[in-house]
């Protein structure tokens, strides 16, 4: 995208935002409040069934039209938007239903989510798939699985905050269309950004948060769980007060 192209985009974006702001009586001074951000629509109380202006103004206008996934999948197109594009094979936007009750968040693709396009497919993914559907008893199409970054970072390296800032649009406007009863971040790097928080996933895992009004539940990641399997036990824990939450039997 050329710098004309993306100051296009921020006008784009920014007449979105104040004509939001207009319809749902606010200030168009104001700045958006947190809980603004990612509110699926019968969630929040009167006003339209637009999407939430929880963007800054560099948030592609399509992406906040994106009425479903494929429209949204469609607004992130063949993305270059951040220093990940050139090493990706595919980028990995999110496998599922889309009327999801459940969606767990992860933190990256790896290698063999990169080649396949979709998340959590090698050997953190199959345990993953195995809470699923043997300890939820669900089947993987039941869920929504996507993960805080959709391109695969060289050598499986740590986001990077300026991918991060530049993907999370994209999974806000995916969890306000999907609009679960219950999200669950795997991991610290998960927790953290759907937070927006520096507390140690040791510390938040088990409890129930909240994002922007959507229970969310922090617990380890399926990659930790392979290198330290006596930690099962806590997850199974955290599932559990998930299963609970969503009325699932035990
Ligand atoms: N780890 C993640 O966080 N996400 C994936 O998709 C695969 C491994």
């Amino acid at each position: 995208m050329n710098d004309r192209q993306a100051l296009l985009e921020m006008v784009i974006a920014l007449r979105a935002r104040l004509e939001w702001c207009r319809e749902n009586g606010m200030e168009i001074d104001a700045a958006p409040r947190a809980d603004d951000v990612a509110r699926p629509p019968e969630r929040r109380a009167g006003g339209s069934d637009a999407a939430a202006p929880g963007f800054d103004l560099l948030t592609p206008a399509a992406v906040l039209a994106a009425a479903d996934l494929p429209q949204l999948r469609a607004a992130i197109g063949d993305c270059t938007r951040c220093k990940l594009h050139p090493g990706r094979t595919n980028l990995v936007f999110g496998v599922g239903n889309p009327s999801a009750e459940l969606v767990f968040v992860g933190e990256a693709p790896g290698r063999d989510e990169d080649l396949r396009g979709e998340p959590f497919v090698g050997r953190a993914g199959q345990l993953l798939t195995e809470i699923i559907t043997k300890g939820m008893k669900l089947r993987r199409e039941d869920v929504y699985i996507a993960n805080i970054i959709k391109c695969r970072p060289p050598q499986n390296r740590n986001p990077e905050p300026d991918e991060i800032a530049s993907c999370e649009p994209f999974l806000v406007r995916q969890l306000a269309l999907i609009a679960p009863k219950a999200i669950v971040a795997l991991g610290t790097f998960a927790a953290q950004t759907l937070l927006k928080t520096r507390t140690p996933i040791t510390r938040l895992r088990g409890i129930w948060a909240d994002y922007h009004g959507i229970p969310l539940m922090p617990t380890f990641h399926p990659a930790y769980l392979l290198r330290n399997p006596g930690d099962k036990r806590l997850v199974w824990e955290d599932i559990q007060q998930v299963m609970r939450a969503l009325g699932l039997p035990r």
